[in-house]
């Protein structure tokens, strides 16, 4: 090769090179594109809930819910877990906006506008808002409307998306689905928790409550439905733990606390067995005795943790809590609850 080939040569390889570089690029950031919880074009914002839900907006901005969202990002323990994840701007592209942040569209671009939201828990409100607070026409007052509207308005609700207070199931799925931190290499390799003691009656009833539109005393949940929380907790620990376990591919730190968290879980259930009858919490005992909790067992995990959800949806939708006075003895007393109660 004379000189100027030479060059040339090596021009090419440097441009290939290049463009070989800029496509593994873009495969990697596919690979690790953030598959959001909710729909961003679906999403209304704090706002939009607060021109009527004020007093809840209140409540909810004194939560770590909503502070995550300014000071996540600027802690050290954040910028620690971010370097170890290669991830350079916390709040954008990056795997930590699916449990920290709520992101929605505005003016065609996507961005996160706060922390854990209304939404994140009652579902992103584009095609429910509306419906939901309509009681039958601008004149109609909630005094006023009909008992078939009512019925009615629920249901078209729900049908929209909303997660009512009513589906306990569905609301309280969402915490463990972030609670349980379900990310193996966020946890392996950032080293991030691998998820937090986390306890319905306890979690739900401190900082987070906001029983606040029937009444302003936002008083606790009657004690039928802290029986309700506290069994369906456990039931949805268990659920979250062996999908945890189905889905890691590494005997390291994350699949070891999964495996623990349904081990606890599990046990809790069998105390719980002892002093309640209740026949989806044996069937959801006896699913969890037959799946096998190891690596590598993908399919049988994934098939046990589809039957315990849809027994604990079945409980959630059949009881009220009037049968389950055994478990009184086990649930938290209020100087347990998380956090500072909001009016309190
Ligand atoms: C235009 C006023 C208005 C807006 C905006 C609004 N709400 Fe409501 N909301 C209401 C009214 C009125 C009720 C009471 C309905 C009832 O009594 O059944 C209510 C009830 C609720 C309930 C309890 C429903 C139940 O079944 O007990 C939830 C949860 C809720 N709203 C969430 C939200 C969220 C989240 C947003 C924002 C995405 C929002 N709301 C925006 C007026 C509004
Ligand atoms: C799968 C859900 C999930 C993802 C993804 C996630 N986190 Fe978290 N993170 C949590 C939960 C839940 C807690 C709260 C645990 C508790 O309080 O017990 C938490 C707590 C934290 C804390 C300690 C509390 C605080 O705010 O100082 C830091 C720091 C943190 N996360 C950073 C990150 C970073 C950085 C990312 C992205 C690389 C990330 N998290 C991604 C669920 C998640
Ligand atoms: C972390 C999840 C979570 C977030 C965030 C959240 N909610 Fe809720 N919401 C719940 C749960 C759980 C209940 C039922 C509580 C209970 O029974 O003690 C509830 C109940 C309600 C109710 C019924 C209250 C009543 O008086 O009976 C309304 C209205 C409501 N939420 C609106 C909102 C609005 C508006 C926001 C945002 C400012 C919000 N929620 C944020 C989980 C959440
Ligand atoms: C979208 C993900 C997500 C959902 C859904 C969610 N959480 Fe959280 N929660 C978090 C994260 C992340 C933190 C940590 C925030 C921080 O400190 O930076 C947190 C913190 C908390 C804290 C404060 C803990 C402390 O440090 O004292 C409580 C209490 C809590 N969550 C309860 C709940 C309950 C109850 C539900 C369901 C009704 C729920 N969360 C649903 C992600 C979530």
């Amino acid at each position: 090769m004379s000189n100027t080939e030479t060059r040339e040569w090596l021009i090419n390889v440097r441009i290939s090179l290049l463009i070989l570089l800029a496509a593994l690029m873009c495969l990697s950031t596919t690979a690790n594109a953030t598959e959001l919880r909710l729909n961003p074009a679906k999403v209304k914002g704090i706002d939009a809930c607060g021109e009527c839900h004020k007093e809840t907006v209140k409540a909810w901005k004194k939560t770590h819910h909503s502070t995550t969202f300014a000071d996540m990002p600027r802690s050290d323990e954040a910028r620690e877990i971010a370097d170890k994840m290669g991830i350079k701007r916390i709040k954008s592209e990056s795997d930590c906006l699916t449990c920290h942040f709520t992101v929605a569209k505005e003016k065609g671009k996507e961005k996160p506008i706060a922390g854990i939201s209304c939404e994140s828990c009652h579902s992103a409100g584009k095609d429910w808002i509306d419906i939901h607070s309509d009681f039958g026409g601008k004149d109609v007052k909630a005094e006023n409307e009909t008992p078939a509207h009512k019925v009615e308005r629920y249901k078209k609700s729900e049908a929209a998306g909303m997660i009512r207070p009513g589906n306990l199931y569905a609301l309280a799925k969402n915490c463990y689905s972030c609670h349980t931190v379900p990310n193996e290499k966020l946890v392996n390799v950032g080293g991030h928790e691998a998820g937090s003691n986390f306890e319905l009656v306890r979690w739900s009833q401190g900082e987070v409550r906001h029983n606040l539109w029937y009444s302003d005393d936002n008083t606790e949940a009657d004690l039928n439905r802290r029986r309700m929380l506290y069994v369906i907790g456990k039931m949805l620990d268990l659920e979250y733990a062996l999908r945890g376990v189905a889905k890691a591919t590494k005997k390291a730190q994350y699949a070891v606390a999964m495996a623990k968290r349904a081990k606890r879980a599990l046990a809790f259930l069998k105390k719980i067995d002892k002093t309640v009858d209740n026949n989806e919490l044996t069937k959801i005992i006896a699913i969890a005795k037959k799946a096998k909790v190891s690596l590598n067992n993908e399919a049988v995990l994934t098939k046990a943790a589809n039957s315990i959800s849809a027994q604990a949806k079945m409980f959630s939708d059949k009881y009220d809590g009037s049968t389950l006075s055994g478990v009184d003895g086990a649930l938290p007393a209020p100087e347990k609850y998380r956090g500072t109660v909001f009016g309190e």
